[in-house]
């Protein structure tokens, strides 16, 4: 803040001068001129600011230094160190390469019968509205679609498809206020063509998203967007938040910033459309993946797994046929390694009639996707 301060203090001198023999008006040109000062020098901090250390948000702060190439992936993987105790609820999938295609096959085969269940029939199926139409970007040159689910590291896929697009050589020339401004960066959002464009690009063009289980997902949502609260996006805890707690509060003379049980419960009350109205596209941090990316209405070649992101990025690159164009940034060990401690450390003070009531929300995702009933924060 030095920067921001000291050119203020040196402007106070004509202030003085000027307010002398005119008027107001100098005064808060001035004090707006001090403000912008700041403003900028909080804008190019942000671009100095360095890593976060979290794993939850490594998809959304964290930069990876370059594109590696795959033999350092593969070493990478052998030097992963896998706790006993830290197993996925998802499916624990191989992690022997040979056996991608069927875990792949596996995984669509699963997602096609649950989409085929009359009783989620509410919880699979959604319409394939603008808003799931404003979630999936275009790669026209490779004939690429890939649906945005946040806290998986889809930073990193929009960047490897930027690049395949032409705007910018490589991964570590894309400027980060670029890649999530979609009128610089050439990766169009399917919502963006007509009617007839969509529906040629869905029949045709390689699709696929990212999940990870549903609850962790949450809570790194939670984390990231209200504990966090990262200074350019002030409205999570100083609009949202509040809307939640008023709604959803119980205890009302607890007056600390949004907690997790309040989270939990707005998002388990079977009427939370009417506040997520208000919230804008800002729920797509939290509303279901059947919601962001409509998984039983569009055919989606592949769906990688965040727990087994280090497999299936290179799968998702070969089947997409790009694999000898790009690879995956490197995925730092241990981040997308499911946290049973941390889940259950979270959902601690939460009822067990609030908790039944998210999952009932959410049991599509699980179900689609093959995560296992979290039934140790259930029963
Ligand atoms: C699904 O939703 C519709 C309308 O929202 C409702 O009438 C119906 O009872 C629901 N079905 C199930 C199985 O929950
Ligand atoms: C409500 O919150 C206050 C302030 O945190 C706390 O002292 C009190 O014990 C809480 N009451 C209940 C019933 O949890
Ligand atoms: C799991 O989460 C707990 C609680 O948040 C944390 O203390 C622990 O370090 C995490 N373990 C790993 C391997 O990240």
């Amino acid at each position: 803040m030095n920067l921001g301060v000291s050119s203020c203090v040196f402007q106070e001198e004509p202030a003085v001068i000027w307010l002398s023999f005119d008027n107001m008006h100098h005064q808060w040109l001035l004090l707006a001129a001090c403000f912008w000062v700041i403003f900028m020098f909080m804008v190019a901090s942000k671009f100095i600011t360095l890593t976060f250390k979290d794993p939850d948000v490594y998809g959304a702060k964290q930069e990876f230094p370059f594109l590696t190439t795959l033999p350092e992936l593969e070493k990478m993987r052998e030097e992963r160190y896998l706790p006993k105790e830290l197993k996925p609820t998802g499916k624990v999938l191989s992690g022997n390469r040979l056996n991608q295609p069927m875990v792949h096959m596996e995984r669509l085969e699963l997602l096609k019968n649950v989409c085929r269940d009359a009783a989620l029939r509410n919880l699979s199926h959604t319409a394939v509205s603008k808003f799931v139409l404003d979630r999936i970007f275009v790669c026209d040159k490779h004939k690429i679609l890939f649906c945005q689910t946040p806290k998986v590291g889809n930073t990193q896929w929009k960047k490897v498809l930027i690049v395949l697009n032409g705007v910018f050589p490589s991964i570590e020339d894309i400027p980060e206020n670029v890649v999530h401004d979609h009128e610089k960066n050439g990766l169009p959002r399917l919502s963006s063509f007509s009617d007839s464009e969509i529906q040629k690009r869905l029949k045709s063009y390689f699709k696929f998203f990212i999940v990870r289980d549903p609850f962790e997902r949450l809570i790194s949502a939670f984390k990231d967007k209200f504990v966090h609260n990262p200074r350019f996006e002030p409205w999570y805890r100083h609009e949202i938040a509040p809307g939640i707690i008023r709604k959803y509060r119980r205890n009302r003379t607890e007056t600390r910033g949004l907690q997790f049980e309040d989270f939990v419960r707005y998002l388990g009350d079977p009427n939370h459309r009417w506040l997520d109205l208000q919230f804008g596209d800002h729920i797509i941090h939290w509303v279901t993946y059947v919601e962001l990316c409509a998984p039983c209405e569009i055919n989606y070649n592949v769906i990688g797994h965040h727990e087994t992101l280090e497999e299936d990025a290179p799968y998702i690159l070969k089947e997409a046929g790009i694999d000898h164009l790009v690879s995956y940034p490197t995925i730092p060990p241990g981040i997308t390694v499911y946290n049973k401690t941390k889940v259950e450390h979270y959902f601690l003070g939460v009822s067990k009639r609030d908790i039944r009531r998210l999952y009932a929300r959410f049991e599509g995702d699980f179900k689609l996707f093959g995560y296992q009933k979290p039934d140790f924060l259930l029963n």
